[in-house]
């Protein structure tokens, strides 16, 4: 048995994950009518000082999922392992503790603020919550550190969100997050609400600081695109579930899952040695609502490759023939004979 911190455990195991949310009726006598399946099985495993790219579309269970790793929420099942212990059967001190280790960066760094708060406020907050990791008179210069530490000027701790451009926001919401040393930062879509030309400034600091600190990151973008440059490796979700997970060059350049090469493919290059799914890969329609998800395989009712089979059987995530890397596809094939299930 390896002990608690061996360095060679991932820091985050995640199996069988579920999160569904009832959906009730009636005021008084509250029926469950429904459940909304956000996140519905899922496994996962990050490793120290790696990055995680999650990617899927909207309503897939990203956010859902990332709360479930902060332990923000309860799932239906499943468990998520923190550096080895069982994050939800642990006594609500060691939690706490835990917590310290585990942070995360919203997407919108204009709602994610208090205006209210200075910024120096808003960065050392975390120091109220855990007054242990820096006692009172070492707050202010723990401040201005970690200010400097994102490029922001520490004369600047005295003023409030609105003062700061978009980019400037986010950034303050990274030094709040890297307050309590953690080991792994989620990131949930952190550049998706800032201007074209500051994503790739944020998205730099976030390479280095992971550089500079060690950081394992979960990284949540909609579209793969975004991640590739900071992933080690990639899960493709749809509808609740992985359809899709390897290396970075696996998912990139031998992507298996129909859902995999629509998503790739939805950005058109011309370029005439592209392989034969980048031609034939165009989904249908919008997701079906997580409340319904279709039978055996969800994507079936978009995929060009769907029979019979795909209604019936539900596709596992496991590596298939002719690939390197684990697919949830009845279908999935390594790209020379892909397109003829
Ligand atoms: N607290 C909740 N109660 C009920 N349903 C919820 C709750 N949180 C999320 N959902 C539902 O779960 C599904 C997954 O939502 P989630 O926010 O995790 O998706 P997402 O992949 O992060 O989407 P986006 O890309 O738009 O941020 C959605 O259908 C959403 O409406
Ligand atoms: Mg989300």
């Amino acid at each position: 048995m390896p002990s608690p911190t061996d360095p060679g455990r991932p820091i985050l195991e995640v199996k069988g994950l579920v999160k569904h949310y009832p959906v009730t009726q009636g005021v008084l006598l509250k029926r469950e009518v429904g459940r909304v399946k956000a996140v519905d099985g899922v496994d996962l495993e990050l490793r120290r000082g790696e990055t995680l790219g999650v990617v899927g579309e909207s309503g897939c269970g990203k956010s859902t999922l990332a709360r479930l790793l902060l332990a923000a929420e309860r799932p239906t099942s499943g468990t998520v392992r923190f550096d080895g212990q069982d994050v939800f059967a642990l006594p609500r001190r060691e939690l706490r503790a835990l917590r310290r280790r585990i942070q995360i960066v919203l997407q919108d760094p204009y709602t994610s603020l208090n205006p209210r708060m200075t910024v120096g406020d808003i960065v050392g907050e975390p120091f109220e919550i855990h007054p242990e990791v820096a006692p009172k008179g070492e707050r202010r210069a723990k401040v201005s550190e970690l200010l400097e530490l994102v490029g922001l000027d520490p004369g600047h701790v005295g003023r409030y969100p609105h003062q700061f451009s978009g980019g400037q926001r986010q950034r303050v919401g990274i030094a709040r997050a890297l307050a309590l040393r953690p080991e792994v930062v989620v990131c949930d879509e952190p550049v998706s609400a800032l201007d074209v030309s500051v994503q790739a400034q944020v998205m730099n600091l976030l390479a280095e600081l992971q550089r500079e600190l060690g950081l394992a990151y979960v990284f949540i973008a909609h579209d793969l695109a975004a991640v590739r440059h900071i992933s080690d490796r990639v899960a493709v979700m749809y509808l609740g579930k992985v359809v899709e997970t390897g290396g970075e060059a696996e998912i990139y350049d031998h992507p298996t899952h129909p859902y995999t090469q629509a998503l790739l493919s939805a950005v058109p290059v011309p370029d005439p040695d592209a392989p034969a799914w980048a031609e034939q890969t165009m989904l249908e329609g919008d997701p079906p609502s997580p409340l319904n998800p279709p039978s055996g395989c969800r994507l079936r009712t978009r995929c060009w490759k769907a029979q019979d089979v795909c209604a019936t059987d539900e596709p596992e995530l496991v590596v298939r023939e002719g690939s390197d890397h684990p697919s949830a596809c009845h279908f999935a094939v390594g790209e020379e004979i892909a397109g003829t299930p």
